[in-house]
Order: C-alpha cells, then sequence, then structure tokens
C-alpha cells in the first residue's frame, strides 16, 4: 500500500513582478512503517512541498494522492494525514491541550467522546497528562511540540508530515520528539520529515531526499547515500606492535602505517592481503570510514545536480 504518493508537483509563486518558483518538480512515494528526511537548503521548496502534500496548497501542476485519494479533490483523504508545520499553527495558544485534542478532532471527524478518549491517550504516551488543563501559552516549547505532535495524530491518520520538528528544541526535547518519531512510524505510520539538523535525518530516517531549488537531487536509503559516498578506506588497529619483515611486506602491499599499531589500506583486496601478512597477530579492531551525512550533503548540493 502506497501511503503518499506525489507526482511531478509544482509551485510558482507571485508577489508583484517577482516570479519565484519554489516547487518545480517533485516527485515521491512512501510506503506504512517508513520515516523520511526530506531535507534542502533554506528556501529549497520543502515546506511549499509539504503543504501541498498536506492538502494546505494547491499545486499548479502535478498531483498528490493519501492513500489513493487526491487531497485537493477528495477531502476525505485529509482523514489519513497529520501535519505539524513550521511554528505549531496546529495548536490553539489560549486553550489547554484537552481542549486543543477535542476540538481538533471534532473537526476531524470524530464524535466529542472518541476525541476526548483519543486525545488522553494520547496525552498519556506523550507525557503531559498532568498539564492537561494548562494553557498551552504556559507550556514548554518542548511540550508545545509534543502537543502539535498529538494534535496531529488525534484521528489517527496513515500519514504524518513534520516540518523542522526539533527545532527550538533542547537536547532531552530532542530525544523525546526522536523517541516518539520512532514510535508512530513502528506503528505503521509513515513519517516525513524536514529537518536542518542532518544527525538526526541520519539517525530516524529509512530514506533521504534532497531537494535544491525546487528539485530533487538525490534520493536513496540512508544506508545506500552513505555507502556510495564513504571511500573505502579501513583501518586495522593491532594488539601487539608489528615486526619489521610484516612492516616492510605492509608497505609493499600499498598500506600505510602509523606506530607499528596502527594500518590504512584503501582497497578491499589490499585488506585481504594485509590479513595473510598479519596472521596469526592478534587484531582489536577493524574499523570502515563512513561518510556523515553533512559531507554527503554538502557535496551534493554543491555539485548541485542529479547524481544519485
Ligand atoms: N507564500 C509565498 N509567497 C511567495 N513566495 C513564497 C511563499 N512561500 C514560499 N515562498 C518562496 O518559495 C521558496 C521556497 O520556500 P519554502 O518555504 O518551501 O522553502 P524551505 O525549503 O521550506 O526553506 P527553509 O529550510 O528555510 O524552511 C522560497 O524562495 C520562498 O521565499
Ligand atoms: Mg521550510
Amino acid at each position: 500500500m502506497k501511503v503518499l504518493e506525489a507526482q511531478k508537483l509544482k509551485k510558482t509563486f507571485r508577489r508583484g513582478k517577482q516570479i519565484v518558483e519554489a516547487v518545480r518538480d517533485v516527485s515521491l512515494t512512501m510506503f506504512p512503517g517508513e520515516i523520511l528526511a526530506f531535507l534542502g537548503p533554506n528556501g529549497a521548496g520543502k515546506t511549499t512541498s509539504i503543504k501541498m502534500m498536506a492538502g494546505l496548497i494547491e499545486p499548479d501542476a502535478g498531483w498528490v494522492k493519501i492513500v489513493n485519494k487526491d487531497p485537493h479533490r477528495n477531502p476525505a483523504a485529509l482523514q489519513q494525514v497529520g501535519a505539524v508545520l513550521e511554528g505549531n499553527r496546529n495548536i490553539y495558544w489560549r486553550l489547554t491541550p484537552e481542549e486543543n485534542l477535542e476540538y481538533f478532532g471534532v473537526l476531524k471527524g470524530l464524535t466529542r467522546r472518541e476525541a476526548r478518549k483519543s486525545g488522553i491517550n494520547l496525552l498519556e504516551r506523550f507525557g503531559l497528562i498532568h498539564k492537561r488543563r494548562t494553557p498551552v501559552q504556559s507550556l514548554s516549547r518542548g511540550m508545545q511540540q509534543k502537543l502539535a505532535f498529538a494534535v496531529a495524530l488525534i484521528h489517527q491518520p496513515q500519514l504524518l508530515l513534520l516540518d523542522e520538528p526539533t527545532l527550538g528544541l533542547d537536547v532531552e526535547a530532542t530525544e523525546d520528539v526522536k523517541i516518539l518519531v520512532r514510535e508512530i512510524a513502528a506503528s505503521g505510520r509513515a513519517i516525513l520529515l524536514t529537518t536542518h539538523q542532518l544527525a538526526i535525518a541520519e539517525e530516524l530516517a529509512d530514506k533521504i531526499i534532497i531537494i535544491q531549488k525546487g528539485e530533487i537531487l538525490a534520493e536513496a536509503t540512508t544506508q545506500e547515500l552513505i555507502q556510495k559516498f564513504s571511500r573505502t578506506a579501513y583501518t586495522i588497529k593491532l594488539e601487539t606492535e608489528l615486526d619489521e619483515t610484516r612492516i616492510l611486506e605492509l608497505e609493499k602491499l600499498g598500506a600505510d602505517l602509523r606506530e607499528k599499531k596502527y594500518i590504512y589500506i584503501s582497497k578491499l583486496e589490499i585488506l585481504y592481503k594485509a590479513f595473510d601478512i598479519l596472521n596469526p597477530l592478534p587484531i582489536q579492531i577493524i574499523e570502515k570510514e563512513q561518510a556523515a551525512l553533512t559531507e554527503i550533503f554538502l557535496q551534493i548540493i554543491r555539485e548541485g545536480n542529479r547524481n544519485v
């Protein structure tokens, strides 16, 4: 089952004489339980794309389907999507968490009773039950963010869209949000999130899409992306120091040595030959160098063309 399908989305804004092609060509598909990180520099078109997927702004071209229904033609599609946009505009600051959940639940088609029950469950799950009668404006940023999640989930949608869910949160609240995202995905919902904190994307996402100037530059599973951009480089650390004969043999192979204990190897073939030379010396660690998502992101954005 496809939870989300977006095809060739396009959106141009006109401000006076100025024309901004915010989204030029965005297509993507999501399946249940998947976490997709939608990454890109400021102004790349992430929020605009999310708003089109959430049915909040009409695309100029292309279409969106949420569990097979187009939110721009069939309002029933909105039953299957929850969105938390920048600045938590999905909650009322003067109302309490309980009131917010009831209000938005009813708006999404639940009865008052269902909304209240589902709301209490979510408040318990998100550790907010003790604040259920405190006006939202008196809650901490982290609590407000968790409430925004709860409101987005009140009608149990299949798709959750999160625009910068950890923006402005402290370390602990960020960890809480990460745990929630994993739990929500584990319950079978698909989650699309944007973030500028690439370590969070690397930790959470199954799949990564990088967008720049309204177009997708790279799309891959997080592992594929990291593998593709990691140079094949291995480090072997020995428990004991190498003898002169082995040092010479390893150097002949093209390995780099440091402090008679560390061996740096650039290719997999050399690694196996090095093992033969090292045998039977005790090895402490073998490590493969991995590219960090930040470097990969910058490389893709700087090259600016589709290469993954
Ligand atoms: N309502 C609007 N009217 C005019 N231009 C807009 C509007 N909304 C967005 N834009 C423009 O569209 C482009 C894409 O904006 P968008 O908010 O989608 O980017 P983003 O990827 O979410 O960026 P950020 O990482 O800064 O949140 C920007 O140039 C922005 O100025
Ligand atoms: Mg944005």
